[in-house]
């Protein structure tokens, strides 16, 4: 890494002491870490405006909301508006589900923002990716309604008795993933993520030791390409329904006559939490 652009960066966070006074104790050690192109952009980012991981951290107390939250359980918030304490608005009544409710009704009734899928799966699909990795992207994000934390966790054990393991595997580990980049599949460090985690953020240790892990994985390339299909810039005029789906998730994922959440099996109770979020307990 070139000296002169961890400086500047260092510069711009306030110089070496307040870097080193930060959260994270590794701090300045782990700038060492940023990969000289990632620097330039955090630098070209924190130029623009953009926080320095202790300023995210320092807004925690400011809010009514932990950022870690759902989006079934919030009114709608973004990452790109990280100052913002919107406590004020309000939530939607949501739709009544079925008594057997299928993976479609969650799709359609539950999961926000599910365009955000559904446009994922179809760029995998236009790119002539295979049916599991089309699923793996229509699915990826389907924790972060539930709770945005360790969303690709999340999602995984959703899922995991309804999938094929490949797929349970891309959907986990799509979101440690996100901030390796890997120019074999042309995938950058996400621009987005200076706002969302901090300029200076840096993974913290298991997350880059699962990295290293994935990476030698057979099914790497899988979990990646969710990665390269993970996009918000896409074309709003394009609405993508659930329809073109339809018969993919038919063929891939196995549907329980009961409805997902009725089935008696280990996850049963976090779809009946997406049913019903306004349960008080
Ligand atoms: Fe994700
Ligand atoms: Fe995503």
């Amino acid at each position: 890494m070139e000296t002169s652009l961890r400086e500047e960066l260092l510069a711009l966070l306030g110089g070496e002491d307040a870097v080193s006074r930060m959260s994270h104790e590794d701090r300045a050690d782990a700038l060492e870490h940023f990969q000289a192109e990632k620097l330039e952009a955090a630098i070209v980012a924190r130029k623009a405006g953009k926080p320095s991981v202790q300023e995210l951290a320092d807004l925690i107390d400011t809010r009514g909301y932990r950022r870690g939250i759902g989006n079934i359980f919030i009114h709608t918030r973004s990452n790109k508006r990280p100052y913002e304490d919107a406590t004020g608005l309000k939530v939607k009544r949501l739709a009544p589900m079925p008594k057997a409710p299928t993976l479609v009704d969650f799709l359609e009734k539950r999961i926000n923002p599910s365009q955000h899928l559904l446009q994922s799966a179809n760029l995998a699909r236009k790119q002539g990716a295979s049916e599991e990795v089309v699923l793996a992207c229509l699915l990826h994000d389907l924790g972060v309604s539930l709770i945005r934390a360790e969303h690709g966790y999340w999602g995984a054990q959703m899922i995991e008795p309804y999938v094929s393991e490949k797929v349970a595997f891309a959907v986990r580990y799509h979101q440690p993933l996100r901030f390796f980049p890997d120019p074999a599949y042309d995938y950058e460090y996400p621009k987005g993520y200076f706002l969302t985690f901090g300029v200076d953020y840096v993974p913290p240790p298991h997350v880059i030791d699962t990295y290293k892990k994935v990476r030698d994985h057979k099914w790497y390339e899988e979990a990646r390409l969710v990665t390269c299909n993970d996009l918000y810039s896409f074309d709003p005029e394009v609405v993508v329904t659930v329809d073109e789906f339809r018969d993919l998730i038919g063929k891939h994922f196995r549907q329980p006559k009961e409805g997902l959440g009725f089935d008696g099996s280990p996850v049963a109770h976090m779809w009946r939490t997406f049913i019903n979020p306004d349960a008080p307990l």
